[in-house]
């Protein structure tokens, strides 16, 4: 069968995957930045009970909303849901469209759904390099033209775990163009140390940006698809009427709820990330290998021209990290921060291939 397809879509790379994922086989996953927990027993008591209601079409959304308006001081309608924030992503793409304005503007590298997304949605993407491995925001800033109409940002970025802070931040957002919309991606803000860490909800009234934050990571839901997005309410309201009707599932929307409730798990999750990531700089010094300072839940580390044979070598011990080639960093690998014996499994694992 022969049938036409646009170029713009033919040209659209596969979604980097982790070589393997998904089922407990033994493997130690340090390639996706998940949460190496299981759920805890509340959110297992919420699945269970949710489970009843799946021949029904999803519930309200509005008790999810209200409860994380009430985190950040916001009204539920300051919130809107994504199935994760790859539907808000795309969500943010086709709200947003107007005519003339068909541009995004992103880092490079960048996490690899926003390219993908704007290809999908017809924009043209406009990448900006990193400086010292942090978004150069000035750079960016320089990159608006006038058929620029999405900017997006990530913090902390992946795949470097590098931020950018709260004055420099408010520097950029003084002056955009108008109709120029701010979608700042922060997945793994609930990782950052750094005090100077944006409170970024502060921003959405005076400005276009919108907030997106995930349940994937620090909650420990990825396999239930679950993210949500914060700005100025006319705003997310529509982002909500271009959304798909139900995207998140029962089991989704009962799940979240409690991940919110259970305080202990978060800090649980945030105190292990502390030790993990104190556990790998120490290792990597004495392995004399360089290192990002990381605010997320993982950490670039340089292993230089054999990174893509020592990750493979790596997978044949049971550990998946992620190589950098897809990331244009082919001297590098990104490792999650584990549990303690799975970052322990890494590093012995690390410093017998190295010799
Ligand atoms: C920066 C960033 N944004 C978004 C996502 C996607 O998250 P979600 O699971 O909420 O779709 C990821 C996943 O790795 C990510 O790294």
């Amino acid at each position: 069968m022969k049938i036409n397809i646009e170029d713009a879509i033919r040209s659209i790379p596969y979604y980097p995957r982790a070589m393997k994922y998904g089922g407990d086989d033994g493997l130690v996953r340090l390639a996706s930045n998940e949460n190496p927990f299981p759920p805890s027993q509340g959110i297992i008591n919420a699945v269970l009970d949710a489970v009843f209601s799946i021949t029904r079409y999803p519930g309200s959304e509005l008790e999810l909303k209200q409860l994380i308006g009430e985190i950040y001081g916001l009204g539920h309608e300051q919130v809107v849901l994504g199935n994760g924030s790859d539907e808000i992503i795309e969500m943010v793409l086709k709200a947003a469209r107007l005519k003339g304005k068909d541009r995004v503007v992103i880092t490079e590298p960048a996490f690899a759904y926003y390219s993908i997304a704007s290809q999908v949605f017809g924009y043209e993407v406009v990448k900006v390099p990193l400086r010292d491995m942090r978004t150069d925001l000035e750079a960016i800033k320089e990159a608006i033209d006038e058929r620029t109409r999405i900017i997006f940002l990530n913090n902390p970025l992946n795949p470097t775990g590098t931020i950018f802070r709260d004055g420099e931040f408010r520097e950029f957002l003084k002056d955009l163009p108008p109709d120029v919309i701010v979608a700042n991606d922060e997945a793994y803000a609930e990782f950052a140390e750094d005090k100077d860490f944006p409170y970024s909800m502060r921003f959405i009234e005076e400005y276009p940006v919108l907030v997106l934050r995930t349940f994937s990571k620090a909650y420990a839901l990825a396999g239930l698809r679950i993210g949500y997005c914060l700005g100025e309410a006319s705003l997310i309201s529509f982002l909500e009427r271009t959304r798909q009707p139900f995207s998140i599932n029962s089991v989704a929307l009962a799940a979240s709820k409690a991940a919110l409730a259970d305080r202990d798990f978060l800090r649980f999750v945030l105190e292990n990330n502390r030790k993990g990531k104190a556990f790998y700089y120490r290792a990597f010094e004495e392995l004399s290998l360089d290192y990002v300072s990381t605010e997320a839940n993982f950490i670039l580390v340089r292993l230089g021209r054999d990174a893509e044979a020592i990750t493979k070598r790596l997978f044949e011990e049971g550990i998946l990290v992620r190589w950098m080639g897809a990331y244009n960093l082919p001297d590098y690998i990104r490792v999650t921060i584990g549990k303690t014996d799975e970052n322990t499994r890494f590093i012995d694992a690390l410093r017998k291939i190295l010799g």
